[in-house]
């Protein structure tokens, strides 16, 4: 399948091309400060997809069979500093992105974020009504209403939560973040009544691409990993799984204990049903993601003082050279 992959330099974007070209298909990635630099990726270029008469151009010229949009201002502070990007980003690029998938006959699959949620009920259904707390959420809800007008038989809007996996800056997954405060000596105090389901980032990639090998699949999905966690549970178990004393590492504390915590969603589990029961991809359990996680680029000498493990690691194209 001929694929544009927006976003391809991203945390998520750069799975999703990985998981495009395992999979046999053709990859233009789009990247936005820099071309994405993937093993067996053959075409990867740069654009500014805020730039509507270019993103048009392309699409009649490469005229896809599939978009998978990873492009947006990812983050709550980004889009509070910027909110025009955010907009433009958020908003107006996916609404764009299905209107021209649908002239040239393209399935779109557009991510999106647990974040349309106020965290208030929990275990969210697909048909649950969003109630963001933030601009993030705010302009991502509207994202997919305007994903699903543009194209509903040919778009997926897919709602996913926190990234469990290895980034290229080595700060962007969960277990990275963890390690970074504890090769710096901290103790990390983490919330043990905030729930998410965190998702192995080739697992979500995986899921994305099979979503557009399946014609008869479109409309509003959650893909996550298949257990809630509070954050503390998931802190003690990256720790234990990389043999590291969480007790040492990890303190317990309540949303309670931060009086200015500001608008952050209590709760956000998801109910996977009905994409899980219609992939192949399976959702995966927490233990399962941990084994895909490597030591984060910069804590190795750290890791291996404290663990008397040694870390051996292979260079990576696009990251190392
Ligand atoms: N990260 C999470 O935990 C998480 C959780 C739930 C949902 N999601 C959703 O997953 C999607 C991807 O998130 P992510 O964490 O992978 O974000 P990310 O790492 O910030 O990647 C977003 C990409 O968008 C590209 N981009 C930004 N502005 C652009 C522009 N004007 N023109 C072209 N490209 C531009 C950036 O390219 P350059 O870097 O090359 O500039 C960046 O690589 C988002 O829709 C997000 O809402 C993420």
């Amino acid at each position: 399948m001929r694929m544009i992959v927006t976003g391809a330099n991203g945390f998520a974007g750069r799975e999703v091309v990985l998981a495009a070209l395992r999979r046999g298909h053709d990859v233009l990635a789009i990247g936005g400060s820099k071309a994405a630099v993937v093993p067996d990726l053959r075409r990867s270029i740069t654009m500014d997809l805020r730039d509507i008469a270019a993103v048009q151009s392309l699409m009649l010229e490469e005229f896809p069979q599939a978009v998978i949009n990873c492009a947006a201002l990812a983050t709550i502070d980004g889009c509070d500093r910027e909110p025009e990007k955010a907009e433009a980003l958020n908003v107006d690029l996916p609404r764009r992105l299905a209107q021209l998938s649908f002239h040239v006959g393209a399935k779109c699959i557009h991510l999106s974020t647990d974040m349309v949620f106020d965290g208030e009920a929990g275990r969210y259904g697909n048909t649950a009504a969003p109630a963001p707390l933030h601009l993030y959420g705010r302009t991502k809800a509207a994202g997919e209403v305007e994903v699903l007008k543009y194209g509903r038989e040919h778009a997926a809007v897919i709602r996913t939560t926190l990234l469990n996996g290895n980034s290229g800056t080595g700060d962007r997954g969960l277990h990275e973040r963890l390690f970074k405060d504890w090769a710096a000596g901290k103790q990390t105090p983490l919330f043990t009544d905030e729930i998410r389901q965190p998702v192995s980032l080739s697992n979500l990639a995986d899921a994305a691409v099979e979503l557009c090998e399946r014609p008869n699949l479109s409309g509003v999905y959650h893909w996550a990993g298949l257990e809630p966690l509070s954050r503390f549970e998931m802190g003690v178990k990256v720790a234990e799984h990389f043999g590291l004393d969480p007790e040492k590492l990890i303190r317990a504390a309540q949303r309670s204990d931060v009086p200015q915590l500001g608008p952050r969603p209590r709760d956000l589990s998801l109910q996977l049903h009905p994409l899980a029961g219609k992939l192949r991809t399976p959702a995966q359990p927490f233990a399962d993601q941990l084994n895909e996680l490597r030591i984060p680029r910069g804590t190795e000498t750290w890791y291996e003082q404290a663990t008397g493990r040694k870390v051996v690691r292979l260079l990576e194209k696009g990251i190392d050279f």
